[in-house]
């Protein structure tokens, strides 16, 4: 295993062909970064982005979004789908008021506690926000980590999912976490894709095991019948 190389690789990749100038990469904080993780949970970067815009115009803080009725909000989510999403931000903007004095966590444990937040969303805060040292692990990353280590497996089967976080983790360098984060997401939204993966433009294909058996799209493994 060569986990320097594979951040090395990707890094070097991510600042002459990743992406620099999203709306949620400017002026970052915890709060901005927070509402695009959650937007982007379910869809695509392109999609996002006009939504993003106009729900920060009307909603620029915490304060701003846990006082804005429900109705407000979700009229923002119209058309982006999956309003569950947009309810929690709310219903965790409210308690971030109440019970963090309207100050976002810094600390995983309270953040994964929010509503909406799980594991690889409460990471991906902290890494992109915060520059915390937090693997993630959303469908894109489990498919490149599936691919670059050949898992035979279902990733949504629990045995396989602990040995992705693993390798997730051994994989995350000793800095640069917020472009870690952003390189390893934007290699599987742009190159590692599910179906004609661009191996040929790919920063690690050199050590890719699903490349070296030719057989890229077997994994990550379909969920068993
Ligand atoms: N999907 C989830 N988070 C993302 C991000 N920060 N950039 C691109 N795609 C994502």
């Amino acid at each position: 295993q060569q986990p320097p190389q594979f951040a090395t690789q990707l890094l070097d990749w991510f600042d002459s062909n990743g992406r620099h100038d999203l709306p949620w990469q400017q002026d970052i904080n915890s709060y901005r970064v927070w509402v695009s993780e959650i937007m982007l949970q379910q869809t695509q970067v392109k999609t996002v982005i006009p939504y993003y815009r106009r729900f920060m115009q009307s909603f620029p803080d915490i304060n701003t979004l846990a006082e804005a009725s429900q109705e407000q909000v979700l009229s923002h989510w119209a058309g982006l789908g999956y309003y569950a999403r947009g309810r929690n931000l709310h219903k965790a903007a409210q308690l971030i008021m109440a019970e963090h004095n309207g100050v976002f966590p810094k600390d995983f444990d309270s953040i994964v506690g929010l509503p909406g937040i799980g594991r690889s969303t409460a990471g991906a805060i902290l890494s992109i926000a915060l520059n915390q040292r937090f693997a993630i692990l959303d469908g894109n990353v489990k498919r490149v980590l599936s691919r670059f280590f050949a898992i035979e497996g279902w990733p949504g089967e629990k045995r396989i999912e602990s040995k992705l976080w693993l390798l997730a983790d051994e994989l995350t360098p000793k800095q640069r976490f917020d472009d870690y984060t952003q390189a390893i997401m934007d290699l599987g939204a742009t190159l590692c894709t599910r179906s004609k993966p661009n191996c040929e433009n790919c920063p690690v294909q050199s050590s890719c095991l699903a490349f070296k058996q030719e057989d890229v799209t077997k994994y990550p493994f379909k969920k068993p019948k």
